[in-house]
């Protein structure tokens, strides 16, 4: 009897001997108004999918929820990192999600052999796999920033008790969370699986690329691993009453420095951004917003001592930017705090720098963007208000 409950079970696929198993994630990117992606690592070769349910309060077995795939030209991807698109999402809006992972045992011609599956237990005190989409317009909206955390784990994890459940609405990783991008490991090591312990199977986080990211084997990989909505490592948000524009300075030397083996062409890929970013300025939402926020990792400050990365991404984006209305941009990469007006830089808008070991949390309402600069003890040690 037991044997033959056993296998009806596993038929049922309500059992799994977890001979797959997920072993980072899930956490969520590139989060809009109207979709998200659901990201998660098995330890082998599996079919993914997501199953998806309005938080409403109905149990997530009361209907049969859709399910969403992984696709590419028309056919399912199987591999080890499942990225996930939900699209048609509604604005501040909060959904549940499982994930689910088929492995893939074999495959010989169009044959496919499956093993066992690895999902999301959907019922029970905790699962908690919830989140919201953004809604531009919402009366008050809650960020916070991190960078430079070049895999200090002790030190994000003081940084990141800034982090309000049920309050801060998004995270930035402003750059350098790790020091260079070896291995798939060291993502996770560095920053990630930290973020998915505190908050991002709930809340996303959005990286703006550092100097540090771009550097190592798997940086050509940066994408598969945290996809934003153009499919760059620039891109832009709509939240509350501010518009964020997310820039990629690119590396920090010139591209001909002898420590990048020939492999940088940063000054074309900026060049590049620049004209995407010409059309962003020019967009309804980035002219109708009330705040308009960059983020870049490396902020082009320093007159004479600049080097050329950052003087390059200055000479590109700023005579864009400062025919934007920029209410503030926010860096980190010289892991000081800093706060440079528009007469000490060439930007027309400020540059707020954020140092290694201190939190941003901005609090922004109809009035205004407070931002506190918060140390790893939780001590406010800088306030910057922007109207
Ligand atoms: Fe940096």
């Amino acid at each position: 009897m037991k044997k033959f409950l056993f296998v009806a079970m596993l038929l049922c696929g309500i059992y799994s001997a977890q001979a797959i198993k997920i072993i980072h994630g899930p956490y969520l990117q590139a989060v809009s108004d109207t979709e998200a992606t659901i990201m998660w690592v098995t330890d082998t070769k599996a079919l993914s999918w997501v199953e998806l349910a309005p938080n409403d309060g109905t149990n997530f077995y009361h209907v049969e929820r859709p399910q969403y795939y992984q696709t590419y030209l028309g056919k399912r991807v199987y591999g080890t990192v499942h990225q996930i698109r939900i699209t048609g999402l509604e604005p501040g809006k909060s959904y549940r999600y499982s994930t689910s992972s088929k492995e893939v045992v074999d495959m010989k011609g169009h044959r496919v052999t499956y093993g066992h599956v690895a999902t999301t237990k959907v019922y029970g005190k905790n699962f908690n796999n919830v989140f919201t989409t953004l809604q531009p317009g919402k009366e008050k909206i809650q960020f916070i920033m991190l960078n430079d955390i070049h895999a200090k784990q002790e030190k994000m994890a003081a940084l990141l008790n800034t982090f309000e459940k049920g309050k801060t609405d998004m995270v930035f990783y402003t750059g350098d969370m790790v020091s260079m991008v070896p291995t798939e490991d060291i993502l996770f090591q560095g920053f990630v699986d930290l973020s998915v312990a505190h908050f991002a199977k709930q809340v996303p986080f959005y990286l703006a690329r550092g100097n540090h990211e771009t550097r190592g084997l798997f940086a050509t990989s940066f994408m598969t691993y945290f996809p934003s909505l153009t499919g760059k490592p620039y891109y832009t948000l709509k939240h509350g009453d501010v518009f964020f524009i997310i820039l990629d300075g690119g590396e920090d030397k010139p591209d001909s420095c002898l420590e990048y083996y020939e492999t940088a062409q940063y000054d074309n890929y900026r060049k590049e951004e620049a004209e995407w970013l010409k059309g962003v300025v020019e967009s309804e939402d980035c002219k109708n917003a009330k705040y308009r926020v960059v983020l870049m990792h490396m902020p082009p400050i320093g007159g004479k001592n600049m080097w050329h990365g950052p003087k390059h991404a200055g000479e590109c984006f700023f005579p864009v930017l400062n025919k934007a209305n920029i209410t503030v941009m926010l860096s980190g990469h010289t892991h000081k705090y800093s706060y440079n007006t528009p007469e000490t830089t060439d930007a027309e808008f400020p540059i707020l720098v954020n140092a290694h070991n201190t939190a941003l949390k901005a609090n922004v309402n109809k009035s205004g963007i407070t931002i506190d600069v918060i140390d790893t003890n939780g001590s406010i040690k800088h306030t910057h208000t922007f109207k």
